[in-house]
C-alpha cells in the first residue's frame, strides 16, 4: 500500500490500539436538520477533541468545523437523496476528488444500495472512487446502507453488501452490528466500523452493541445518533472510547458514563426549591 494511504488510514485506525472511534454527523445530507445536530456546530465541538475521526459532508465541515482542528475528516461524497424524495438509493457522487484533497481529508465515504433498483449504480460509484483514490492515496470508506428499510439488518444481507464492498476495493466497510457478526468479519477483508443506528433506549444497550462488535472483530464505530442525541453526550463517547480502545466490559464502560455524567450535573446550576 502506497505511504500516503497508509499514513491517511493509521490517522483514522489508531495504531495504538488498531481501532477506531469515529464520530457520525452527516446525517443531515438526506434528512435534513435531524434532532440534536440541528446547529451541527454546537454538536460537534465539544465531542471533537474525544473523536478519533469525524464523518461529514463538506457543507458542514466549511461551515462548522474550525479549520485548525486536528481532527482526522472522513468526508461524505455521496448523497443527491432526501427522505422525502422517492428513492434514497438513487445516489450520485456530489464531491470530487479535488475537494476532498483541497480539504485535506484523510478519508472519502458513500453509501451502496445493493438489492434495490440502484445497486449497479452505486457499485459503480464505489469503484470509481476506489479508483480516483487509489490514484491520489486517499482511502475509501463504503457504508452498506439500508435506506428506511431498518429490517435488512441481519447477517446474510450485511455479510453480502459487505464482501462485494471489500471486493470492489473499499479500505473500509461501514455497516450494522446484527446477530452473526462475526461471519461478516471473517468474510470481509477490509477493516469494518459499525454504526450506531438509531438511538437505543439506554447507555448500556450502546456499550453492549460496541462491545460486541469489538469482540466479534469489528476495528471499531462510526457512531452519531446514540452518543449526540444523548442528553450526556461527552460521557456517551468516552463510555464508548474505552470499549473500543481499552477492551472494557459494557458495566466498565458504564461506569465511565456515570462518573462523567457526574461531574457534568455537579457544574449543572441547583434549581431553587
Ligand atoms: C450513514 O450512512 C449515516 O449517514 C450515518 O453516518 C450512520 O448511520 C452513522 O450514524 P448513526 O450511528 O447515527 O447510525
Amino acid at each position: 500500500m502506497d505511504w500516503g494511504m497508509q499514513n491517511r488510514l493509521s490517522r483514522i485506525i489508531k495504531p495504538r490500539t488498531g481501532h477506531t472511534v469515529m464520530l457520525a454527523v452527516d446525517h443531515g445530507y438526506f434528512l435534513g436538520p435531524t434532532r440534536k445536530l440541528e446547529s451541527p456546530r454546537e454538536t460537534i465541538k465539544p465531542l471533537l477533541p474525544h473523536a478519533d475521526a469525524l464523518m461529514l459532508t463538506r457543507g458542514v465541515l466549511r461551515s462548522s468545523v474550525d479549520p485548525g482542528a486536528n481532527t482526522p475528516v472522513v468526508l461524505r461524497v455521496s448523497g443527491g437523496t432526501s427522505i422525502i424524495g422517492e428513492n434514497l438509493a438513487n445516489e450520485g457522487i456530489t464531491t470530487s476528488m479535488e475537494e476532498a484533497l483541497r480539504l485535506n481529508v484523510s478519508a472519502v465515504a458513500l453509501s451502496i444500495f445493493v438489492g434495490t433498483p440502484y445497486e449497479k449504480q452505486t457499485l459503480m460509484n464505489l469503484s470509481e472512487l476506489v479508483n480516483q483514490g487509489e490514484e491520489h492515496g486517499i482511502p475509501v470508506l463504503a457504508v452498506t446502507a439500508v435506506g428506511k428499510e431498518l429490517g435488512k439488518r441481519d447477517a446474510r444481507y450485511l455479510g453480502l453488501c459487505c464482501r462485494i464492498a471489500s471486493e470492489l476495493g473499499a479500505h473500509i466497510v461501514k455497516t450494522y452490528y446484527c446477530d452473526g457478526f462475526d461471519k461478516i468479519v471473517e468474510s470481509t477483508p477490509s477493516p469494518i466500523v459499525i454504526a450506531g443506528g438509531p438511538k437505543l433506549k439506554t447507555e448500556l444497550d450502546a456499550f453492549k452493541m460496541t462491545y460486541d462488535a469489538i469482540q466479534a472483530g469489528a476495528v471499531g464505530v462510526d457512531m452519531g445518533r446514540n452518543i449526540w442525541q444523548h442528553d450526556y453526550p461527552i460521557a456517551m463517547i468516552k463510555g464508548v472510547r474505552s470499549v473500543v480502545h481499552k477492551k472494557h466490559t459494557p458495566k466498565e464502560a458504564h461506569d465511565v458514563f456515570k462518573k462523567e455524567k457526574a461531574k457534568v450535573d455537579k457544574r449543572k446550576p441547583k434549581k431553587k426549591k
